[in-house]
């Protein structure tokens, strides 16, 4: 079933799945733990994701919140995600293997293996009443640097998880930006052959 104030946002031209439209990046959080049964079924349903030969290449670092770790991950953001992200349950970096275990050799599509598990779990946390919120916004160096991520792994992004909050508990410069949003059209992502032709009869 599509969510309420999804279904007031967001439109879809095609029918899918409603886990899909479900998904999006809250800022307000109920400062609450989320317990490692909950957890864990986000990082299993990570793991099942697809990868250039099921290499894997995805490791994730967490620290809940009120854990020995929490501060480690939290005084790598950047002050507007700071701002937000002290009442999720759990903050990841998402880091990836660049070369392949077997060989050694660069592997193209790691990010885009990690992208894919990513994914995963975000789903999974709709399904299971929690919200994500992927971040680029922090330093990368120092998260190598403090979580001692070896020079194999690229360090690729952050995520924030927990239980979605009342949009009134946030800053108004924030509660503006607390809505579903919208998407580029198909007509402008999709290519029937080649780069630029148009399938206008999609949307
Ligand atoms: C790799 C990545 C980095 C992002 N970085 C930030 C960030 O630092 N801070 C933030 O508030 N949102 C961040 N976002 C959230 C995006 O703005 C959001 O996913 C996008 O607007 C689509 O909205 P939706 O996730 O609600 O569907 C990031 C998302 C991704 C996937």
């Amino acid at each position: 079933m599509i969510d309420p104030e999804v279904q007031k946002n967001r439109s879809t031209t095609h029918e899918i799945n409603s886990l899909i439209i479900n998904r999006w990046s809250p800022r307000s959080f109920v400062p609450e733990e989320i317990g490692d049964t909950e957890l864990f079924s986000l990082f299993e349903a990570a793991r099942w994701a697809p990868s250039s030969s099921n290499s894997q290449p995805w490791r994730f670092i967490y620290a809940k919140r009120n854990s020995k770790n929490w501060n480690d991950l939290f005084n790598l953001l950047v002050d507007f995600n700071k701002q937000w992200c002290a009442n999720a349950s759990v903050l990841v970096v998402i880091v990836s293997r660049k070369n392949f275990e077997h060989n050694g050799q660069p592997s193209i599509t790691h990010q885009f293996d990690t992208g894919s598990a990513w994914e995963n779990l975000a789903i999974q946390a709709v399904s299971q009443g929690l919200v994500t919120h992927a971040m680029a916004g922090f330093d990368y160096e120092k998260a190598r640097e403090d979580l001692e991520v070896p020079v194999d792994f690229e360090v690729v992004a952050m995520i924030a998880i927990g239980k979605k909050g009342l949009k009134e508990k946030l800053s108004p410069e924030l509660q503006t930006r607390e809505i579903p949003n919208t998407r580029k059209p198909l007509s402008e992502i999709v290519m029937e052959g080649k780069f630029g032709n148009k399938v206008e009869h999609h949307d």
